[in-house]
Order: C-alpha cells, then sequence, then structure tokens
C-alpha cells in the first residue's frame, strides 16, 4: 500500500513512524512533512491545506490511504475532496469536522443530544456579552468561535480581564473572523484529560486517555500553548470516568452527529475536565490531538493502516495497548508561544534505544544535522514501566538542549498537577 499523511508536525511524524511498521504499507509519503519526518517517508511540496494539488498528487502517485492530521483542511474540506475523487481518505468530512470547527455549533450540539459541557452563552455584540460577565461573575472562560491554533481562550479570572478578552475579540478583532463571535462559558474546576477514539458512524473505539500539558512554563504557569507535553494512560484518572467518557459523551456524539446528517468518520478527540460531577466536554476535535498522539500511538500494539480499514468497513479493530507509561516532553524555541527565532541549528540527536524523538518544526540542515523551523522544535518521548523512569530516560536525553538559551523545554512533565 502507499500512504499519504497530510500535515506537518509532531502529531504527523508519529503517523509516519508507527505507518512505517506496518507490513502492508510499502510506501509512505508526507505533504509537507518536516526536517525529520524525510528520514522515515517521501516529503511533498504541497501545504496541507492546498486541497486540489493533495488529490492531483494522491491520483497521480496511485495513493491507497491519505490519513489527515491537522484540522485547518479539515474544516476546509480536504476529505470532501478526496471522497468525490474516489480517493480513500480517513478523517471526518467539512460538515462533520465542524464539531471542530465551530465552538458554538459544538455547544449548541452538545445541549440538544444532552452531552454535559459547562453552561454558555453566544455572542457577537459587545454590550450584551459584558453583561452576561457582569451576571455570571468570575472566574469565566471567553472563546473565539472559531479556529486560533489553541490560543483563542481565555480563563479570566476576574471580570476586568473577561471584559478585556471580549473586547479584543469583537471590537478589537484579535482573531479575525474567528473572533467576531464568542463563547462564553462558565469555569469548570478540575483535571483535564484527552481521549480519542476511531470512529465511524456510531462505532467509536477509544484509546487510551492521555494529559497535555498547556502552560508554558514550570508549575503550568505562563501562556497557554499548543502543548508543552504529554503522557499515557493518565495515574490518577478514575476508570468510571474514561467508561463515562465513552458511553455518555464519545457514543452519543457519535450519533448525534449521524443523526443531524453530519455522520463522523476519523478520529473524535475528547477535550474534558474531572469535575466533581463527573466529565464534562471543553472542546471536541476532529483529528489526533498534539502532542498527545505522540504519547498514545507508541502505546498502540495493532497496525495503524489495519485499525483504520477495520473500523471504516465495520469490524472491531480490537485495540490492543502495551503495558508501560510514555511520557513526552517537547522542545520548543525561545520565546515561544510568542515571537522566536527560525533557523536555529539543533544539538546533535542520536539515536538511543530508551527514547524516540518526534520531529514538529525541524528542517534538515545542509551537510547533516537539523534546524528549527517553528515554535515546537520537537519531542522526546520514553516508554517504562514507571513514569519515574520514563522521566528519567528523556530528561538525561533534553540535557543537550541545555548548552544554549535558544531552546527551552519544562522540567516537570509528567510531574505537575495539569
Ligand atoms: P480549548 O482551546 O477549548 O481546549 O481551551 C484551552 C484551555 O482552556 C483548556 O485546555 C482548559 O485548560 C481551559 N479551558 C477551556 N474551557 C474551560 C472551562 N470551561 N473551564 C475551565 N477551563 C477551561
Ligand atoms: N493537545 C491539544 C490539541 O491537540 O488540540
Amino acid at each position: 500500500m502507499k500512504v499519504l499523511v497530510i500535515g506537518s508536525g509532531g502529531r504527523e511524524h508519529i503517523i509516519v513512524q508507527k505507518l512505517k511498521d506496518s507490513k502492508r504499507v510499502e510506501q509512505i509519503f508526507a505533504a509537507p512533512g518536516n526536517g525529520g519526518i524525510e528520514a522515515d517517508a517521501t516529503c511533498v511540496d504541497i501545504k496541507d491545506d492546498a486541497i486540489e494539488e493533495l488529490v492531483a498528487f494522491a491520483k497521480e502517485a496511485e495513493i491507497d490511504w491519505t490519513i489527515v492530521g491537522p484540522e485547518v483542511p479539515l474544516t476546509k474540506g480536504v476529505v470532501n475532496a478526496f471522497q468525490n475523487e474516489g480517493l480513500k481518505v480517513f478523517g471526518p468530512t467539512e460538515e462533520a469536522a465542524i464539531i471542530e470547527g465551530s465552538k458554538d455549533f459544538a455547544k449548541e450540539f452538545m445541549h440538544k443530544y444532552d452531552i454535559p459541557t459547562a453552561k454558555y452563552q453566544t455572542f457577537t455584540d459587545i454590550d450584551q456579552a459584558k453583561a452576561y460577565i457582569k451576571q455570571e461573575g468570575a472566574p469565566i472562560v471567553i472563546k473565539a468561535d472559531g479556529l486560533a491554533a489553541g490560543k483563542g481562550v481565555v480563563v479570566a479570572q476576574t471580570e476586568a480581564e473577561a471584559e478585556e478578552a471580549v473586547e479584543s475579540m469583537l471590537v478589537g478583532n484579535r482573531f479575525g473572523d474567528a473572533g467576531s463571535r464568542v463563547v462564553i462559558e462558565e469555569f469548570l474546576d478540575g483535571r483535564e484529560f484527552s481521549l480519542f477514539a476511531f470512529v465511524d458512524g456510531e462505532d467509536v473505539y477509544p484509546m487510551v486517555p492521555a494529559r497535555d500539558h498547556k502552560r508554558a512554563y514550570d508549575n503550568d504557569e505562563g501562556p497557554n500553548t499548543g502543548g508543552m507535553g504529554a503522557f499515557s494512560p493518565v495515574p490518577g484518572l478514575d476508570p468510571k470516568h474514561v467508561e463515562y467518557t465513552v458511553e455518555k459523551i464519545l457514543k452519543p456524539a457519535a450519533k448525534g452527529m449521524k443523526q443531524e446528517g453530519r455522520t463522523y468518520t476519523g478520529v473524535l478527540y475528547g477535550g474534558l475536565i474531572e469535575t466533581k460531577a463527573g466529565p464534562k466536554v471543553i472542546e471536541f476535535n476532529a483529528r489526533f490531538g498534539d502532542p498527545e498522539t505522540q504519547v498514545v500511538l507508541p502505546l498502540l500494539e495493532n497496525d495503524l493502516i489495519q485499525v483504520i480499514e477495520d473500523v471504516t468497513s465495520g469490524k472491531d479493530p480490537q485495540l490492543s495497548w502495551k503495558d508501560g507509561y510514555a511520557i513526552g516532553t517537547v522542545v520548543a524555541s525561545q520565546g515561544y508561544p510568542g515571537a522566536y527565532q527560525k533557523n536555529v541549528p539543533l544539538p546533535a540527536l542520536e539515536e538511543d534505544d530508551q527514547v524516540y524523538v518526534i520531529h514538529a518544526g525541524t528542517g534538515s540542515s545542509e551537510g547533516g544535522g537539523f534546524h528549527s523551523t517553528g515554535g515546537r522544535v520537537l519531542l522526546v518521548g520514553s516508554i517504562q514501566d514507571s513514569p519515574e523512569k520514563a522521566q528519567k530516560e528523556i530528561y538525561r536525553y533534553l540535557k543537550r538542549f541545555d548548552q544554549t538559551d535558544d531552546f527551552f523545554y519544562r522540567k516537570d512533565i509528567g510531574f505537575s498537577k495539569e
């Protein structure tokens, strides 16, 4: 089989590596891929949302399956375009990806199908939004309706902070169109976890739970980022809450999407908070999470392409998971999630039998080695029989980044409370 992976981050690198283990996969392409992916797949220079070019390439190269990583091409209809040409593709259609693409849609959908989530209202008018903030009080959460690369959410501790956030979105045009509508919702108190499932219509096959570390700095301080590290499974997470999430959240969501005429195929991502009243949804995503996938897929024992074939043909893929703890720590460019320098050479990344290195924002340099091309540069992961052992191996390997100020990483991935 020839498989195409769309995307260029760490999530796509681990998908490519997982496909490499498959006896059924002969050749792997990535569009556009990154410096690290080049070692494992043939990278083609097509942007992840250049839909027509992607379709043309898949036809010409006779690709058997395409797997879509990021949300932007999904919400732009990349799956519809592939399907219209009779090409096999794994991911939700544009109509189904709206579950991530519009927070307002997602909230209304959850309300309609009784899926537990924070109480909310949607606003386009600044005065009404401010009045609602006054009525509800702080803490309160302000979200841009559309996609904002994980940066469109403000957890406001004070009413003033909340007012400033709605002002910047509705009046200041901070996120452009994505912020011309805001969802204002109740603050949920509790620990977060992510649960992904392979979904086809009403069939839902959950993966192992994971937890992401979203804040930039140690002790969960600093700004929200795309994710600075992750671990799986999640010690301390009540197994009854995982079961509840599958039965009362993911399955009803799949069923509801079908009833809405938006039948869902692909990975459905539940972002959840374990509140005193049980798990509640913070958000749904229409894809694998990043960086959680970099700790979830390494635990999967099945052949990924076989799982996709089974799920999409109505068969139970019989998911099986390694015993052990996977932890992954992200190395980011100094300054991220704000402004940062690119094209900075990376220290040598020797192979190591205790850790794995997943590239996110790297390019391969002339004459060998890699340089940075993005905010999140790479992830170092390890699977061991205890979280402590995994941490030890990861932080041993990461010492090579301590010689320079060009990069930083959190020292507490797998330890912190979040
Ligand atoms: P999102 O982009 O929707 O995942 O939100 C980013 C982060 O904001 C989440 O990971 C949570 O840490 C936080 N957050 C979002 N919604 C809520 C909420 N209703 N209550 C508390 N924290 C939230
Ligand atoms: N880790 C958060 C996300 O993928 O949206």
